[in-house]
């Protein structure tokens, strides 16, 4: 196998929304070992989306250890891995009691609209038109910030604990360096600058905590722990890992999942952009070292903070249903087995048939933030078969990503030449077309598509001895054989057409029915 004992590998733990995995990275940055395990997604009542804590850490754990045993049965050695990054899902909030390490209820995950009713009454709240400017986000459903303070109100357990100032809180990076350290016993209690953009409590330009953000969503300092936010790639902050095959190797990266994917399509100049389908979809376009506050509904995210004066920001274009769109499909409807043959069936006809369908099962997020909007079909007649119903499915994701790319146009003042693309529906060639003849732009697919865990691998590597450096990767990952171009072939005026209706049946998708 080429094996040499001078090669380096780094680990990198991706926890997403609907699965886990371990993929174990060498020198050239190719995964050489991965392991993935699917877990229970909950939908207590409509709107409600939890995961369980437990699932979240035990998962991990267990596809550490069977990427470990894959690369060990390779002929490598444990002592090969230099270190481990992290990336997860964003926003999803998870309170434990910091006495005992133990979760004081389900994590509230980011798609999860319960707070709708206090957005609403929010948004009504003196300083509420501060908040954009101050830390990037628009006040919505989306961010850990209503989460926690809709807990704090609402949960027993939560607010018991707040009152007793046992309560600690953290996203999903947070929670798996508290555990994955030792838990109360170490207490590492830390998140990166990229994860807590997302909160709403981190103020955009300072990266640390602000007061007046936290005192808008009633969260008292002295009664809640914070995870303390560090630079996303550092070799002491984020501790080692205290069990497990491999105990003692440092965590030295944590970057939020979109963050990730950024980085690991080495989008590190201004002006680079990328669309990863996971979950949700993510458009992430790197705008350099100063924020960009948007103007026509995105979002001001850091795009990642490697320290040094090394931080980038980006703006971000967030849809909330993507591959869970597909998933619906199959769950819920039945049309596949598999959600990779969702492409075949919106094959088996040449058009939607004049199908739309606005894919709102959370409101709709950027750049529309319509929290009261419904998943809609709209021109269904005798003729509909499945086949239509799939391609309005893809075609909603791809049409969101094009209002997003008209908002990016008019925010930054230039169109973007490609698209770079990775996570699951891009794998898709029929979705990646659809993409490219929608949004009139070149669609750029990249052969290796793990591309958020190496973002994380990449963080963990910059910050450890020996590894890459960012001129290194960027020649590295570009030199990989097997890119694939979508350039856009679609009829001008018939896109034109698509569009419009589209954009008709997002305004009747709004709040037709009160819950
Ligand atoms: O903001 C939510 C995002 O981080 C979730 O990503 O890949 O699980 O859809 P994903």
């Amino acid at each position: 196998n080429g094996f040499k004992s001078d090669d380096w590998f780094i680990g990198s733990i991706d926890q997403g929304t609907t699965s886990s995995r371990f993929i174990i990275f060498d020198r050239w940055a190719d995964p050489v070992a991965s392991h993935q395990i699917e877990f229970e997604n909950h939908y207590p009542h409509s709107g409600w989306h939890d995961h369980d804590p437990v699932d979240l850490i035990s998962s991990v754990e267990t596809c550490i250890e069977k990427a470990t045993e894959q690369f060990v049965a390779q002929g490598y050695d444990i002592s090969q891995i230099k270190a481990i990054g992290i990336t997860n899902q964003r926003e999803t909030t998870v309170c434990w009691d910091k006495n005992t390490g133990e979760p004081l209820c389900e994590a509230v995950v980011w798609p999860d609209t319960r707070t709708k009713d206090l957005v609403r009454d929010l948004k009504t709240w003196p300083f509420a038109d501060k908040l954009l400017n101050l830390c990037g986000l628009p006040l919505s459903t989306y961010p850990s910030s209503v989460k926690l303070m809709w807990l704090v109100r609402n949960h027993t357990e939560v607010k018991k604990a707040y009152e007793e100032r046992r309560l600690a809180f953290g996203t999903v990076d947070s929670w798996l360096i508290y555990k994955l350290n030792g838990g109360k016993d170490k207490n590492i209690h830390v998140t990166d600058t990229t994860n807590a953009s997302r909160t709403m409590f981190m103020n955009l330009r300072t990266c640390q905590y602000d007061d007046e953000l936290l005192n808008f969503f009633e969260i008292d300092r002295s009664k809640v722990d914070l995870p303390k936010i560090v630079n996303s790639s550092h070799s002491e902050a984020f501790g080692s890992l205290a069990y497990g095959p491999l105990k003692g190797v440092k965590i030295a990266g944590c970057l939020g999942d979109q963050s990730s994917a950024l980085v690991g399509h080495c989008g590190f100049k201004p002006g680079h952009a990328k669309n990863t389908y996971g979950t949700g979809c993510f458009l992430l376009y790197n705008v350099g070292s100063e924020p960009v506050i948007s103007k026509y509904g995105l979002l001001t995210t850091v795009a990642y903070d490697f320290g040094d004066g090394q931080k980038a920001y980006a703006l971000e274009g967030s849809i909330a249903v993507a591959g869970s769109g597909v998933k619906f499909l199959m769950n819920n409807l039945g049309f596949v087995r598999d959600s990779s043959k969702v492409g075949e069936l919106a094959e088996t006809v040449s058009d939607s048939g004049g199908v739309v369908f606005v894919t709102a099962f959370s409101g709709l997020f950027a750049p529309y933030w319509i929290d009261d909007a419904k998943g809609t079909l709209f021109g269904i007649t005798q003729h509909t078969q499945k086949g239509h119903i799939a391609r309005a499915t893809l075609e909603a994701t791809c049409f969101q990503t094009r209002a997003i790319l008209e908002a990016m146009e008019k925010d930054s003042g230039h169109k973007l030449e490609c698209l770079a693309v990775d996570g699951g529906m891009s794998s898709s060639d029929i979705t990646m077309q659809t993409q490219a003849d929608i949004s009139t732009i070149r669609v750029e697919r990249p052969e290796m598509r793990e591309t958020t865990a190496l973002g994380a691998a990449i963080a963990a590597g910059l910050a450890t001895e020996g590894c890459w450096t960012l001129q290194e990767l960027f020649d590295l990952t570009h030199s990989k054989p097997g890119r694939k171009n979508f350039d856009p072939l679609g009829n001008p005026k018939h896109i034109k057409l698509m569009y419009e209706r589209w954009e008709r049946a997002v305004e009747m998708s709004r709040g037709w029915v009160k819950n």
